[in-house]
């Protein structure tokens, strides 16, 4: 006899929302026989109800207007799976919340750009908003974060957090495929979206990087703060000289605090070969927390898909009752008070590619600007092949400071032997 019953609503029937049903029709009696709890599942809204769909739609109460779910008197949970920042999610978030109901989301652009004030919204209403599935799908960094299971001061983030990204980039290194033809393998495969630019512009992953950090930090930033660069300028020869370099290149989510100053940024980095980061593959995510007493912890998982995101929203719906505390409430407690980073302060060494004209001379040219502002050069080769007939130079600095790198790199800009943009990958030592 079970003795606990949850009555659902579901808006948003696509790749998660669908996933959540199967699943539910599936696993409804081990829930029942293991946690005592009936999920019933009052009512589901999309924007067609004759869509094809993986589960038969008639079973469920159709909504054609999503709002009206929120409506119906004995739902406890609304379940948002739409996506978006703004607009229907926005307006189904807002009513849920006033209408004294937990709300379930994956929806990271929504908590990103509405966090702070949605938080405030459940508190005052004495309900919760839970959100597992919105940063790196499968993996429960919320959870582990939430029940303070690293009791520890995490001073840095570093986070593969895009799983289209993470695929794209493997599958360029390892087939030598083109950026392109491994972002129509990430759709056909179903890892990406038909419009992939919230991902490739690392967009995405801003947006995870800032839940992370507010829930870690108690600080309240928005993903205006992120210092964002994407992966479209990565070519197959830069994934082949970090390679020969000793490097992997990875598209990381990074929050790095130094007396108090929080800097946040997504770029493609260049890791160490050996580096536990670089062996996450493909879709996969993961997570590195780094505490002062615990050193580094890495969490390993799933990053997104339907049956991997699909569980954690019902994790979530399982367990909103035993996680009261499940806020994203921004303290703003004195002594944690953070300020938002400048990437020009960043120190570190940096990859450097250079597209030049073969003339005598050139790299003299070239490596007097690094003299005279005291870069020094850790290695330095031409390349056989020319790309869109100029040479290629690669450089790898020491470490120094970004401002510094910069400024310089604007003066080799403008010699006329220099044919391209300088493409300047960072290079992350500590990982
Ligand atoms: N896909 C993943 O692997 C993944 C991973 C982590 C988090 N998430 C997050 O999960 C959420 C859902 O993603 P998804 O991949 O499942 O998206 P999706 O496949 O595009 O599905 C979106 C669903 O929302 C419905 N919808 C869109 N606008 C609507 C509106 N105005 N009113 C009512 N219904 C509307 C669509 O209806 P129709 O079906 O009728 O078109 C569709 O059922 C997003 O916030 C996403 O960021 C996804």
């Amino acid at each position: 006899m079970v003795n606990k019953q949850l009555n659902i609503g579901i808006i948003g029937l696509g790749t998660v929302g669908s996933g959540v049903v199967e699943t539910l029709e599936k696993k409804n009696n081990y829930f029942k026989k293991k946690y005592n709890l009936e999920i019933n599942i009052l009512g589901i809204s999309a924007k067609s109800k004759n869509k094809k769909r993986a589960f038969t739609v008639k079973k469920y109460k159709w909504y054609n207007n999503p709002l009206d779910i929120i409506d119906v008197k004995n739902i406890h949970v609304i379940v948002e799976l739409i996506a978006g920042s703004s607009g229907m999610a926005l307006k189904i978030a807002n009513k849920t919340l006033k209408g004294k109901k937990h709300l379930v989301t994956a929806n990271k652009a929504l908590l990103a750009v509405h966090g702070e004030k949605l938080s405030e919204l459940a508190k005052k209403n004495s309900v919760n908003i839970c959100f597992e599935a919105a940063v790196a799908g499968a993996i429960p960094i919320i959870n582990v974060l939430e029940n303070r299971m690293l009791s520890d001061n995490i001073s840095n983030i570093y986070g593969i957090l895009n799983g289209t990204c993470n695929y794209i980039l493997s599958q360029m290194s390892e087939k030598k495929i083109s950026f392109n033809t491994a972002l129509k393998n990430a759709q056909n495969a179903g890892f990406a979206e038909a419009d992939p630019y919230d991902d490739i512009s690392g967009n995405d992953t801003a947006y995870k990087l800032v839940l992370l950090t507010n829930l870690i930090f108690s600080t309240n930033f928005k993903s205006k703060h992120v210092y964002l660069e994407g992966i479209t300028k990565i070519s197959n020869i830069d994934l082949e000289m970090g390679h020969k370099l000793g490097y992997t290149i990875l598209l990381l989510g990074i929050s790095n605090i130094k007396n108090k100053i929080i800097q946040l940024r997504v770029h493609p980095c260049m890791v160490s070969k050996n580096s536990l980061l670089a062996k996450v593959k493909n879709e996969l995510n993961s997570v590195v927390l780094e505490g002062d007493m615990v050193g580094k912890t890495l969490l390993i998982g799933k990053g997104a898909g339907k049956k991997p995101t699909a569980a954690s929203v019902i994790s979530d719906i399982i367990s909103f009752e035993n996680y009261k505390q499940r806020k994203l409430e921004y303290k703003k407690e004195k002594n944690l008070s953070f300020i938002g980073g400048n990437i020009n302060e960043r120190k570190g060494k940096f990859y450097l590619r250079i597209g030049v004209l073969d003339k005598p001379g050139v790299l003299a040219d070239i490596t007097s600007f690094f003299k005279r502002q005291k870069i020094s050069i850790s290695n330095m080769f031409q390349l056989e092949k020319k790309i869109s007939g100029y040479v290629q130079l690669i450089f790898v600095t020491h470490n120094i400071l970004e401002r510094q790198l910069i400024s310089t790199i604007k003066k080799i800009e403008k010699l006329d032997k220099v044919k391209t943009k300088v493409n300047v990958i960072r290079i992350e030592n500590s990982i």
